[in-house]
């Protein structure tokens, strides 16, 4: 298993010190299972990384914003990196720190905007001109003074995934390179707005240092520039990023990025500078199982189907990045191995959740455990073909709480009518 928290204890598959197949009896399939052990080690190798350094971490909530994660998140000390009204409301929700609180994102509405404002958060990552005169006008209106870092696109290659790659000039996001230092000048005289940093974020699922620090070194740069135009910055937000391990990837460790990220402020004499990070993935990731039953085996000409009672509106990673979950057999039997595509019930044949894949020769009613699915799924779920979200519960040593309950299907009629 991709956590030692997830471990096999004569044949059956324990989460922490619960067997799985004991939950599901009560919960059914399918069903996000979260080990709080594994989110207090992932943080903890943030914590141990930082020392005594000053660094904040932004959890990216976006990752998994359910509100039992984001207070243990909380408990710990970090932060959050939010990009919307509504995870901003999460914050408020589990009263955290909003001066904690960085909101980044390309189309900020007004009213999120002044809902930040007026909650008192840490900084707008501010990613185009236009935004930056945006929120200098609702600051004003208001009589406040909102914190800003303009988010920087650097122009670097993060190897990753073309959809997850964020740092390229073609991308979307930031404000370029080349016309950032224009942008802090344009800032430096707009009214109500306090500068305070710098921010860039190039991609997730980062599995090599070099982009980190190929970024770095233009975000140094520049700091260098606009401090001879007399600006001066507190912070340098790295973004998150840092790769999990699917399938067999080297990932990098925190303590790798952050002593690198530290030495290179030293270098440059920038080490005032407070580092914020904006882990997601990384910080729970490989905290979740998603668990779900095979419904029907089906053997065509070509292929042998498990078709699971899980699907892309559960776990849409697959389908939209054809990336790779490990499954493994809920209960360990002495049976040979077979080939199977593993596929939902949702009527696309992009609905997969795993192709080719080599298991336990498979029964029906069998139960399924797909791994590192703590990040970018349950928060990717939808209701395509009127299912149900599944619900999200967290183990804590010999106990678990449902932290989020089954969709029933009136849930989702509740919000439509007929016109007549
Ligand atoms: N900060 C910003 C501004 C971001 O856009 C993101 C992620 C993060 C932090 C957190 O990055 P992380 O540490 O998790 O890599 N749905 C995709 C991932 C999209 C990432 C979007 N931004 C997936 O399932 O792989």
């Amino acid at each position: 298993m991709k956590n030692h928290n997830f471990k096999f204890k004569n044949n059956l598959l324990f989460v922490e010190n619960i067997s799985v197949p004991s939950i599901i009896e009560k919960l059914g399939t399918p069903l996000y299972i979260y080990s709080k052990k594994a989110i207090l080690e992932a943080w903890d190798s943030y914590y141990q990384a930082i020392k005594n350094r000053n660094c904040l971490v932004c959890y990216g909530m976006k990752a998994n914003s359910n509100l039992a994660v984001l207070k243990e998140f909380s408990k710990l000390g970090s932060g959050f990196d939010i990009v919307s009204g509504g995870e901003l409301e999460r914050v408020l929700a589990i009263k955290a720190d909003p001066k904690k609180v960085v909101f980044s994102g390309v189309g900020k509405q007004s009213w999120e905007i002044e809902k930040a404002i007026k909650a008192g958060i840490k900084c707008f990552n501010v990613e185009s001109e236009a935004e930056l005169h945006n929120i200098s006008r609702i600051a004003k209106h208001f009589g406040l003074v909102a914190p800003i870092s303009l988010r920087v696109n650097p122009d670097v290659d993060a190897n990753t995934h073309p959809y997850i790659s964020t740092g390229l000039k073609e991308n979307k996001f930031g404000i370029s390179i080349n016309t950032a230092f224009d942008c802090y000048q344009v800032a430096s005289k707009l009214p109500n707005i306090d500068i305070v940093g710098i921010d860039c974020h190039i991609g997730s699922q980062l599995t090599e240092i070099k982009p980190f620090i190929d970024s770095l070194e233009k975000i140094i740069l520049l700091i260098n520039k606009i401090n001879t135009y007399g600006i001066q910055i507190k912070h340098i937000d790295i973004g998150g990023g840092i790769g999990i391990q699917y399938k067999e990837e080297s990932c990098i460790s925190p303590k790798e990025l952050i002593d690198k990220v530290f030495d290179k402020l030293e270098d440059n004499n920038l080490e005032h500078l407070q580092v914020i990070l904006e882990p997601g993935r990384s910080l729970i990731g490989n905290a979740g199982i998603l668990v779900t039953k095979v419904q029907y085996l089906k053997e065509s000409e070509d292929r042998n189907f498990a078709i699971v009672d899980a699907a892309m509106n559960d776990l849409i990673r697959p389908a939209l990045y054809h990336s790779y979950h490990e499954i493994v057999t809920v209960v360990e039997r002495n049976v040979a191995k077979k080939e199977y595509d593993v596929v939902g019930p949702i009527c696309e044949s992009s609905d997969w959740l795993a192709k080719n894949r080599l298991l336990n020769e498979l029964q029906e009613g069998e139960l399924l455990a797909i791994e590192s699915i703590g990040a970018y799924c349950m928060t990717m779920a939808s209701n395509y073909n009127t299912r149900g979200r599944a619900a999200e519960i967290m183990v804590d040593k010999s106990d678990y709480y449902i932290i989020k309950r089954r969709e029933t299907i009136d849930d989702l009629l509740r919000l439509e009518s007929t016109i007549s």
